[in-house]
């Protein structure tokens, strides 16, 4: 039988919880003979976009990946221009989520951080976690290997203090110890500009995920290539190793 055509939205089973590698910022400045600081602030432009559209599509988490553990190998100025772009993200999201109703979360190490840039996602985390929108969540400073690592390092103590028994370690506990413990797993985990790589993004959290890899650059992602990432989902059929 030929397989079902998707073509109204509202056939479409919509995941609880996307996660993005926002890759091509780069490319889409020198594009268009750009600096690269020009391809970030577009990006960011489109992340403060699909998160509208997400909610309105019906995705309740939305997890990106805006600066890994690895990042700080770039020049000292590409570093800088992120964190300021970031710093201004922080600024600007504490008034769009009172508005917009959501949620916003950061997940990595955010100790290496400046103390203003540190102070100001504590209030954004602190005031918005009553929101009961779209529950947003940033990967700051992440790496899924040193989330592990503070994971096991903090069972460590606890077994250590008698609070965990080593024999009481199962899945859940390990997930319950990252940065993630109360959102969901990603049900589709989207790269953009065309790398097949998942660079250490939720590498726990995305054992089942289905992947999508679209060579559009981030700052040019729209809700069509949402629609068009959450298709191919549909088109998916997640057995979680079952038969
Ligand atoms: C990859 O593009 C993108 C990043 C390293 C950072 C992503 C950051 C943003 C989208 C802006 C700030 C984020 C928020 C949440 C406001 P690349 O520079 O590696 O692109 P290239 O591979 O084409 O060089």
């Amino acid at each position: 039988m030929p397989k079902k055509k998707i073509t109204e939205l509202k056939d479409l089973k919509i995941p609880v919880h996307v996660a993005i590698i926002m890759d091509g910022n780069g490319r889409w400045a020198k594009k268009r003979f750009l600096p690269r600081s020009a391809g970030h602030s577009a990006g960011s432009k489109t992340v403060e976009q699909i998160c509208d559209d997400a909610w309105s599509l019906g995705i309740k988490y939305l997890t990106v990946y805006a600066f890994s553990t690895e990042n700080w190998k770039r020049s000292e100025s590409e570093v800088a221009t992120l964190m300021d772009l970031l710093r201004k993200y922080m600024k600007n999201c504490l008034e769009r989520s009172k508005k917009n109703n959501m949620r916003v979360r950061v997940i990595g190490d955010i100790s290496r951080l400046d103390d203003d840039l540190r102070d100001s996602i504590v209030r954004l985390v602190s005031e918005s976690s009553v929101n009961t929108g779209l529950c947003f969540t940033v990967a700051l400073n992440y790496g899924g290997r040193d989330e592990l690592v503070r994971a096991f390092k903090e069972m460590l103590a606890e077994c250590k203090d008698g609070k965990l028994s080593p024999d009481d370690i199962s899945e859940e506990t390990i997930s319950s110890h990252l940065d993630t413990a109360d959102i969901p797993d990603p049900d589709l985990l989207i790269r953009t500009s065309g790398e097949i790589r998942l660079s250490n993004f939720l590498p726990w959290q995305s054992a089942y995920s289905e992947l999508y890899f679209t060579d559009v650059l981030w700052p040019d992602f729209d809700k069509n290539e949402l629609i068009k990432a959450i298709e191919y989902y549909n088109t998916r059929d997640r057995r979680f190793g079952g038969v």
